[in-house]
């Protein structure tokens, strides 16, 4: 079959073998991006029928580190090595470099290398969500915005796809605060495809944090119609409603989800453990019982995974499971294996440093778990997550210090957290009424209660 520069739904050149694999290559691109089921076979089978298919290759390698784990970096490897030895164009030439960068686990090389490809060609969709997906995960949120903010002149009404990049914007808005713009372009996807996951997301990320808490509700229990027609992103989105409905006290419901649609059973993926452990976490800091089992099922998890993942955020959530589980060694293996990669590796270090400080938080030891969660205070955000997800690094401090006695210290770091939501004049009003709330904080009720936002 002969090869070909063919040209793709947004115009991008592409080495294929015929206009009909970059049809259904644009279509995985689409469904990708809209967690939709069955993709990763159907790519396997393009590759299968169209094996000189470069980006194909590429794609089906950040497929796989996307997974966030060392047993998955083989098979990416040679999915590189197939795309380099073809011919291909100067984009995807600078795709394989992210690729390689990737696997070397240099974020900067990763970020450079896609930065390439959108300042030369903007509307390169695969380019756009897989860094501003990554840069999520290194916790850079003014990067992440500026990338979205420096492409959005280009995509349109009119440009294919356009839904991909409001929703991905909406996000990158509402972590740097920017609610109406984000809740703006979240709605705008929603018009495009009522079933944007990643839209709904970013429009329940605004609700949480300007404490909407009913709208979160509805928009969430509304979309519990469909969720379940989509891959495990949607568990993520579940853990959003648990979050809703935990903010009025629905503690039973909370259950009732996490064994129905946040953790069912037991999952090695990322979001699945990060979901669940911290979702168990905040229960028991409101003094709920949620039993061992539950944390059982997250410790069998860990106990496959926690010593294979390079998604640094979610290592501690590993790490308390065990260590909740009464899993010492295993605890042991996790610091092992994070202080060993941390050595090359500042994103492995921290999280080594904070798993540490989570094991002895479940060990009874507060006192060096504040400490060392303090001594890092500042730089808990360079795991990545959200500002949600990151809330539990504030919870569990808050929950040493009460168990220290330490009121002083417990509504200093209740004010500190408050200071997730200020952007502007009007956030910074909502904080001052806050932080006086928090000044009446003068026993364990009220700071337990206070860690709820619907009571901030
Ligand atoms: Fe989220």
């Amino acid at each position: 079959m002969t090869r070909a520069d063919i040209i793709d739904v947004r115009g991008l050149s592409l080495s294929a073998a015929s206009s009909a694999a970059v049809e259904r290559f644009d279509a995985l691109i689409d469904d990708i991006y809209y967690y939709r089921l069955g993709v990763q076979d159907r790519l396997d089978a393009l590759l299968q029928e169209f094996p000189e298919f470069v980006l194909a290759h590429v794609l089906k390698g950040y497929s796989l580190m996307t997974e966030g784990t060392l047993d998955a970096h083989p098979m990416a490897r040679a999915h590189l090595l197939l795309a380099e030895a073809l011919p291909a164009n100067p984009r995807e030439r600078l795709h394989q470099e992210a690729l390689r960068a990737w696997l070397a686990q240099d974020s900067s090389a990763r970020a450079a290398a896609w930065e390439q490809i959108l300042v030369e060609w903007p509307l390169d969709l695969l380019a756009l969500r897989q860094h501003t997906g990554t840069l999520f995960w290194t916790g850079d949120k003014r990067h992440q915005a500026e990338v979205t903010a420096g492409v959005a002149g280009h995509w349109g009404r009119e440009t294919p796809g356009y839904g991909h990049f409001l929703s991905a914007h909406a996000f990158a808005m509402e972590e740097i605060g920017l609610y109406v713009v984000a809740e703006r372009c979240a709605r705008e996807a929603l018009a495009l495809q009522p079933q944007d996951l990643w839209a709904l997301h970013g429009l329940a990320h605004v609700f949480e944090m300007q404490d909407r808490v009913r709208e979160g509700i509805d928009l969430l229990s509304d979309a519990a119609r469909f969720l379940n027609d989509y891959n495990l992103f949607r568990g993520h989105l579940w853990w959003h409603l648990s979050l809703f409905k935990f903010a009025q006290a629905r503690y039973d419901e909370v259950l009732d989800l996490f064994d129905r649609e946040v953790y069912p059973k037991s999952s090695t993926f990322y979001l699945d453990v990060q979901n669940g452990a911290s979702l168990l976490a905040r229960l028991e800091f409101q003094g709920v019982d949620v039993g061992l089992a539950r944390w059982e099922r997250l410790a069998q998890a860990s106990l496959r995974n926690a010593t294979q993942s390079t998604l640094w955020f979610t290592s501690m959530h590993h790490v308390m499971a065990l260590a909740r589980s009464g899993r010492v060694s295993a605890v042991q293996s996790t610091l092992d294996y994070l202080s060993s990669v941390g050595t090359g590796s500042t994103q492995a270090a921290l999280a080594h440093d904070l798993a540490l400080a989570g094991a002895a938080f479940y060990q009874d030891k507060p006192r060096e778990a504040l400490e060392w969660m303090l001594a890092v205070r500042q730089r808990h955000g360079e795991l990545g997550a959200s500002h949600v997800q990151q809330d539990l690094y504030d919870q569990i401090m808050v929950m040493a210090a009460l168990q220290l006695g330490d009121l002083p210290r417990v509504r200093q770091l209740l004010k500190a957290r408050l200071t997730t939501r200020i952007w502007d004049a009007a956030t910074w009003q909502a904080y001052e009424g806050r932080s006086r709330r928090v000044d009446e904080v003068h026993d364990a009720a009220a700071a337990r209660a206070a860690l709820r936002w619907d009571m901030n």
